[in-house]
């Protein structure tokens, strides 16, 4: 029987599609089946928790599970194989001795967690690597001087003190807990604004900069759904994903935000109204820096890098102390004790706190005790990660080949019972001189160490005194028993539902 038109014409190439389906979804299929099988052989000196075949052990991280993490620490005190799926997988690392090996060296940072991160950042030195990141590691060191920070404390006692008058306010009109960690991010968003790029934005009270805020928060979320689910670690899934369209809405927000403040910064160099600007202040801003930088050498800072650094510390710059005061705040609430001993102190050494010198900062030595517990306790940046470009050997002797995605976990570092004794009990004392004396150089990195270790860290530190100086001599917090804390890591840890103190207004000394 002859064969009609349609087969003739239709059948063949539908028959050569199918085919070439068919080998693609082998090839792949047999890419993942070796990619899989080197895992296993890549880690089969580490013992593994009990893996989900399906999962992996992806579920330990879901809902931000720190009690399951903390069990696996107990039984695998060094290290862990941790499984995303069946495909893929990271080496969990919280061992000192472990930490300081793998900070040592400059391996690039991971592809999944930093990847995720770029099209938020883009390019600044957060992302940076290789010559490009030690060069602008370099021009951006002086804008964290010391003579710099110094020049800081002024400003952030008046951000700190817009804050404060609102809860003041709000205290007086309402009779029920406050949420603070809205107000706490908006008044670390404010104190970068005007230290970094000397804007005045009035954003404590103007609440159009609330988009930036929410925007970053939401971001933040979308990045970690990202790390933790392999499914859209597939730019092609992710991107058809719904979440996606909300990522890239999400980003316009943030990159028109700094797009203003760069162009308004430019359109006052070409009117010649910044060199007056820098006298006043007496010292190159953030943005100056960045900005001679370029006019210096268009190569090194092209527009992209430009709007990729003032992106990245904008974010860094706010995200990270905001977290951490709220963070404070949450366990000084919880142990009233070390409050009233952290308010004795500061009423010591401030008086009323009408003035900060920076010479005051350094003798807060209870308070600098109790910031470090809780960098301890929470971790606000839980983890980091690298990916191998040379074989690793570790101390003890075991290996891991170039490639491999090297996760330290700090919150597991800071929570391991080898190198903690209760590592479940907040207690501050752990910190002084002598209990700090014999303890392993890189147990404590809320910071991280070595050539990456976080170039703003000082600057963290005063406004963390800064701010709670001044919120402890003014009030007396407490936990709302109603509104428990929950735990969400975007990167940095949050609380998910914000934070609810009860504020008491303490009268002035
Ligand atoms: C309490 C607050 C902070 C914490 C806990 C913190 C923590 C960290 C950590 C753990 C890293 C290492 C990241 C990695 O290796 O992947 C880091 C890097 C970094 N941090 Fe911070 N940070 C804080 C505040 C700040 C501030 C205030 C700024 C800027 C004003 C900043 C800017 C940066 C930058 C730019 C890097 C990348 C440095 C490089 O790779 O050369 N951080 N931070």
């Amino acid at each position: 029987m002859e064969s009609s038109w349609l087969e003739t014409h239709w059948a063949r190439p539908f028959y050569l599609a199918f085919s070439f389906c068919l080998a693609l979804g082998l090839l792949q299929a047999a890419k993942l089946y070796l990619r899989r099988q080197r895992l296993l052989r890549d880690l089969r000196d580490f013992p593994t928790p009990p893996v989900h075949w399906y999962h992996g052990h992806q579920k330990v991280f879901h809902n931000d599970n720190f009690d399951k993490i903390g069990e696996i620490i107990e039984k695998y005190p060094r290290a862990f194989p941790c499984w995303i799926g069946r495909f893929q997988a990271f080496f969990f690392i919280y061992d000192p001795d472990y930490a300081k090996t793998f900070l040592s060296r400059t391996d690039p940072k991971s592809q999944y967690l930093y990847k995720f991160i770029i099209p938020t950042l883009g390019k600044g030195l957060i992302n940076l690597e290789g010559p490009k990141w030690f060069q602008h590691r370099r021009l951006l060191t002086p804008g964290f001087h010391f003579n710099v920070l110094k020049t800081y404390v002024d400003i952030m006692i008046c951000s700190v003190n817009i804050m404060l008058d609102k809860w003041e306010k709000l205290c007086s009109t309402q009779d029920t807990s406050i949420e603070v960690a809205d107000h706490i991010n908006l008044m670390a968003l404010d104190i970068i604004m005007k230290c970094a790029f000397s804007q005045e934005t009035n954003c404590q009270i103007n609440s159009t900069h609330d988009v930036y805020v929410k925007a970053t928060f939401e971001l933040s979320r979308i990045i970690y759904q990202r790390v933790y689910n392999f499914l859209y670690h597939h730019d092609m899934i992710f991107k058809l994903s719904p979440l996606s369209r909300r990522f890239e809405k999400l980003n316009q927000v943030t990159r028109r935000y700094t797009e203003n403040i760069i162009q308004e910064r430019k359109k006052s160099i070409r009117a010649g109204t910044n060199q007056d600007n820098i006298q006043k202040r007496k010292y190159q801003d953030f943005l100056d820096i960045v900005l001679s930088a370029q006019a210096k050498d268009g190569e090194i800072f092209s527009d992209i890098d430009v709007q990729s650094e003032v992106k990245t510390f904008m974010f860094a710059g706010h995200d990270t102390t905001a977290s951490s005061l709220t963070w404070l705040l949450y366990c000084l609430a919880q142990h009233p004790e070390h409050q009233d001993r952290c308010r004795e102190e500061i009423r010591a050494i401030l008086g009323d706190g009408s003035s900060i010198s920076w010479d005051q900062l350094a003798e807060m030595s209870y308070t600098t005790m109790c910031i470090k517990e809780m960098f301890r306790f929470i971790s606000p940046i839980p983890t980091i990660s690298r990916e191998l470009s040379q074989p690793l050997t570790f101390p003890d002797g075991c290996s891991l080949p170039a490639g491999m995605n090297v996760f330290l976990s700090i919150w597991g570092l800071h929570h391991n019972p080898t190198v903690w004794k209760n590592p479940k009990v907040f207690d501050p004392l752990r910190f002084s001189p002598e209990n700090s004396d014999q303890r392993h150089p890189h147990a404590f990195l809320p910071f991280s160490a070595g050539p990456r270790n976080c170039i703003g860290q000082q600057f963290a530190m005063v406004e963390l005194k800064v701010a709670i100086a001044l919120i402890l001599l003014r009030f007396e917090v407490s936990l709302d028993p109603t509104k428990p804390v929950a735990f969400m890591n975007c990167v940095v840890l949050k609380p998910k539902h914000g934070l609810y103190l009860h504020l008491k207004k303490l009268p002035e000394c």
